[in-house]
């Protein structure tokens, strides 16, 4: 284990926003005394309001917890109208196409792009504040361009990441109940062509009787269906728009965008996040984690599809008027030197990627970065999953050449932008540890009497209060939101926020995560909860009961793995299909990122006799480890030793 402290870097340091632990002692010093005052001050001086804000933080209805109530403001103005006095000329957007294919959208340019495609959403499709409009889209402009269009005019957007499956894609078109769903052909994916639009008319086939339209941007060319009446050309629709509109003016809460996550239980949950308190701490999270300056060029790996596309692809970025860069493809293709070329080629300041991606490159192309003349970067960041200390020192070394600081960003769906992170100019890093939590951001690792942790012990991560860009709600759903966020644990007895994941904090507060504490898997980085995959699973007429664990995966972080009892008996052979069939399934349900990296067949699941599955029995025997549990109190106790046996014919 690596354990000595990497003290921050002098030039970066120098440069930096907040530049000594001095400082970030004392704007935590300051939060606690005034916390109000504290996030009024950074509300009023990074936003551009149309009305200002009466009050900073209504506590009165919590846990909906309300942000500068009073204040009015555009997000799309935010990220784009306010910068043309000083950066009309400036790019916005570089984007690079699987295929090598350049764009570069300036912001006087992207701004253009924003009005007409919100105009058209206006005037063609009825898009008012308040709709729904679903974005089904590869990694190009537009996608960006959409998103933004729906800020202009107050819609709420909500991204469906391009690998979910038309049954995924319809349970969030019919749960958000949107009017209008954007998409493209498809794009190009190493190399090839791959297709969207398809998907879309499959999930419209099962009845979304609330979307009317759907638009399509043309990226592949390749033939699609269309259908009369309800399908429209992007291209066609906008070169008769103006260029010119004016931004639907929102109140400080009125709901932004909504994206799906999984949870522990039941359908994906949609996140609901506020205009005002999420804009302003995915600018300042900017600023202050990847040390941005004006002549920056960023880069984030992610997709739009995900959290971390939203803030820190496109809002983000854009709000703090920086250079962001979009990129269709995979870092694999042509060859694992992909990235490290593009950074070479666009000399990229800040890359920030996930640590499956580092493992990946690591594997593949151990030696693929000495080729590139890497020596503009200056921060590198991670995300999704806790970074592993070989990947970290390869990061740190091979890629950052022991110059640049690496900030590994702890944060979720929920938080809207980073909760836990080093910053680059003040926080001595210890490898593969989120380190602290962000100047206004009050989080404590708490036992089960909701008292910290003792140093050292396992605890729950918890924030304990509210933060300007945390969740508002879950659509549709706010006693869930309750229930799923503010039901675990109190300080005092006022509910706090539960993260779902595990923590222990070390002597200094530095805090390392340890994973989720709930029946969420983490794979690559993405959220996956096994209720979500077990019930996909069930569809297969053939299977009588499935349970699916989280298993250690070197490339994943982890990999999904299930125990399935069939309803008949059947032969070898005929388990050989039964693999490639449930994988089927899951595709149709879900998609290929649900896709099980282990199957194995088996006469029952460890039951107690109330009924319940003994996942931790399961998790035990995917790893390979000896049972510590208590197994007397299973229905079958003889259950665990055929399982096991289940497991060792199938080598693991
Ligand atoms: C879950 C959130 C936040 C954008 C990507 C995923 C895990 C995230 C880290 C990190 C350890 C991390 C947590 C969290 N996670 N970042 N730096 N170290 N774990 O967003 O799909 O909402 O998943 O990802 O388990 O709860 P998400």
């Amino acid at each position: 284990m690596l354990q000595e402290l990497y003290q921050p870097h002098p030039e970066i340091a120098q440069n930096a926003a907040i530049k000594s632990m001095e400082e970030y002692h004392a704007l935590m010093a300051k939060a606690n005394e005034d916390y109000e005052g504290f996030w009024g001050d950074y509300a009023r001086e990074k936003i551009d309001w149309f009305k200002p804000f009466d009050t900073v933080l209504n506590e009165s209805e919590a846990p909906f917890y309300k942000w500068f109530e009073g204040g009015e403001l555009n997000v799309a103005y935010q990220c784009l109208g306010r910068h043309l006095a000083t950066k009309k000329n400036k790019a916005a957007i570089i984007f690079e196409g699987d295929n090598g294919d350049q764009r570069v959208l300036t912001y006087r340019e992207l701004y253009y792009e924003v009005n007409k495609t919100a105009n058209m959403f206006r005037n063609q499709f009825d898009i008012k504040k308040g709709d729904r409009v679903v974005l089904y889209m590869p990694m190009i402009p537009e996608a960006a361009i959409s998103m933004l269009a729906c800020a202009k005019l107050g819609a709420i957007h909500s991204v469906v990441f391009g690998g979910f499956s038309a049954e995924a894609l319809r349970d969030r078109i019919i749960d958000a109940e949107a009017k209008l769903v954007v998409t493209a052909d498809g794009a190009f994916r190493k190399g090839q062509p791959y297709m969207l639009k398809p998907v879309v008319d499959e999930a419209l086939s099962y009845g979304c009787e609330c979307v009317k339209n759907v638009c399509v941007v043309e990226r592949n060319g390749e033939e699609i269906h269309w259908e009369a009446g309800r399908d429209y050309a992007y291209l066609e629709l906008i070169k008769n728009e103006s260029v010119k509109c004016e931004p639907e003016i929102v109140e400080s809460e009125h709901p932004l965008f909504l994206l799906y996550t999984s949870g522990s239980t039941g359908k994906p949950k949609g996140v609901q996040h506020s205009s005002a308190g999420y804009i302003l701490w995915a600018q300042m999270t900017m600023e202050w984690v990847f040390d941005l300056k004006e002549n920056d060029t960023y880069w984030c790996t992610a997709d739009v599809g995900w959290i971390t596309g939203h803030t820190y692809i496109v809002y983000g970025p854009l709000a703090a008027g920086a250079t962001t860069v979009m990129f269709e493809g995979v870092p694999t293709y042509p060859d694992a030197g992909r990235c490290w070329k593009m950074v070479e080629e666009y000399q990229i300041n800040q890359f920030y990627t996930a640590p499956t991606a580092i493992r990946l490159l690591h594997k593949m192309g151990e030696d693929e970065p000495d080729k590139y003349d890497l020596s503009s970067l200056r921060i590198l960041g991670t995300v999704g999953e806790p970074i592993d200390p070989p990947a970290w020192k390869w990061y740190y070394e091979k890629i950052g050449d022991s110059k640049c600081a690496i900030v590994d960003t702890y944060w979720q769906t929920e938080t809207g932008g980073h909760v836990i992170t080093p910053l680059p100019g003040a926080t001595p890093i210890k490898p593969a540890c989120a380190t602290l939590p962000l100047p206004g951001i009050i989080a404590k690792v708490l036992d089960a009497e909701g008292k910290p942790a003792a140093p050292g012990e396992q605890g729950l991560m918890c924030i304990t209060k509210p933060w300007p860009s945390m969740i508002r709600n879950i659509w549709g759903d706010p006693q869930r939101f309750v229930k799923s966020y503010f039901g675990d644990c109190s300080v005092d007895g006022k509910a706090v926020y539960f993260t779902g994941d595990g923590a222990i904090v070390d002597e200094n507060g530095y805090i390392t995560i340890t994973g989720r504490t709930d029946d969420v898997i983490n794979v690559s980085g993405h959220r996956m909860g096994t209720a979500e995959v077990e019930a996909a699973i069930k569809k297969h007429p053939n299977v009588a009961a499935v349970a699916v664990v989280g298993k250690p995966h070197p490339i994943k972080g982890e990999g999904i793995f299930a125990y399935v009892v069939l309803k008949s008996e059947d032969t070898i052979a005929e388990e050989m299909s039964m693999v490639q069939e449930i994988n089927e399934v899951i595709k149709k349900e879900i998609g290929a990122i649900a896709l099980c990296d282990s199957m194995i067949f088996v006469p029952d699941l460890p039951k107690t006799r109330s009924g319940k599955i003994m996942r931790r029995i399961l998790r035990a025997l995917a790893r390979g480890e000896e049972i510590t549990q208590d197994t007397s109190t299973l229905e079958d106790p003889s259950i665990v030793e055929r399982i096991k046996n289940c497991c060792k014919s199938a080598g693991i």
